[in-house]
């Protein structure tokens, strides 16, 4: 398995990944629009020149935030998430005091590989997400510089 940057021609296998993964992806539109911000970088694991999972990773000068991570559901369960997550944390390390993240408070799988990589409860952020209405828990990993 390889961790790397997309590039352009990956985004149509990205917006699969998304709509396969969540109640309210993200459209085409908004993947793209984040590919061509420089403070998002996206990347992807792949198996050959299969995508299976990716990352999204937004800088916001100080600390990092993970916007997103999703594993394809037919590669779930076979560590892509803990490749991707490793591969974030190295990449992020005196980079950032801290990196954070929001995930629906229902999202045990997604949880527990946070707490794996030494992200800590931050808070509770009230109907943070719909589709169904849900909160959010604000996860934070710290770093010494
Ligand atoms: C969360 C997600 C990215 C995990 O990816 P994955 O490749 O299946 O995870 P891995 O196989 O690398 O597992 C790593 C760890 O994650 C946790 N985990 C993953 N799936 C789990 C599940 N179904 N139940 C409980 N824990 C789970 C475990 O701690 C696991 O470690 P272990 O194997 O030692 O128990 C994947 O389930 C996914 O894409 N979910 C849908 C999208 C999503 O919810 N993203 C998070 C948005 S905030």
């Amino acid at each position: 398995m390889i961790v790397s940057k997309i590039s352009e021609s990956d985004i149509p296998r990205i917006c699969e990944i998304e709509n396969r993964s969540f109640t309210h992806p993200w459209s085409e539109a908004s993947i793209r629009a984040s590919f061509d911000n420089p403070s998002d970088v996206f990347f992807a694991a792949r198996e050959g020149d299969k995508i299976t999972g990716y990352c999204l990773l937004s800088d916001y000068g100080e600390d990092g935030y993970l916007t997103n991570i999703a594993v394809s559901p037919e590669f779930r369960r076979m560590g892509v998430g803990r490749e991707l997550m490793r591969f974030l944390i190295d990449y992020v390390s005196g980079r950032y005091s801290f990196i954070s993240l929001e995930v629906r408070v229902s999202n045990s799988p997604a949880i527990a590989l946070y707490r794996q990589f030494g992200f800590e409860d931050a808070g509770i952020r009230k109907a943070y997400y719909s589709f169904p209405v849900e909160d959010a828990l604000i996860m934070t990993r710290f770093f010494t510089k």
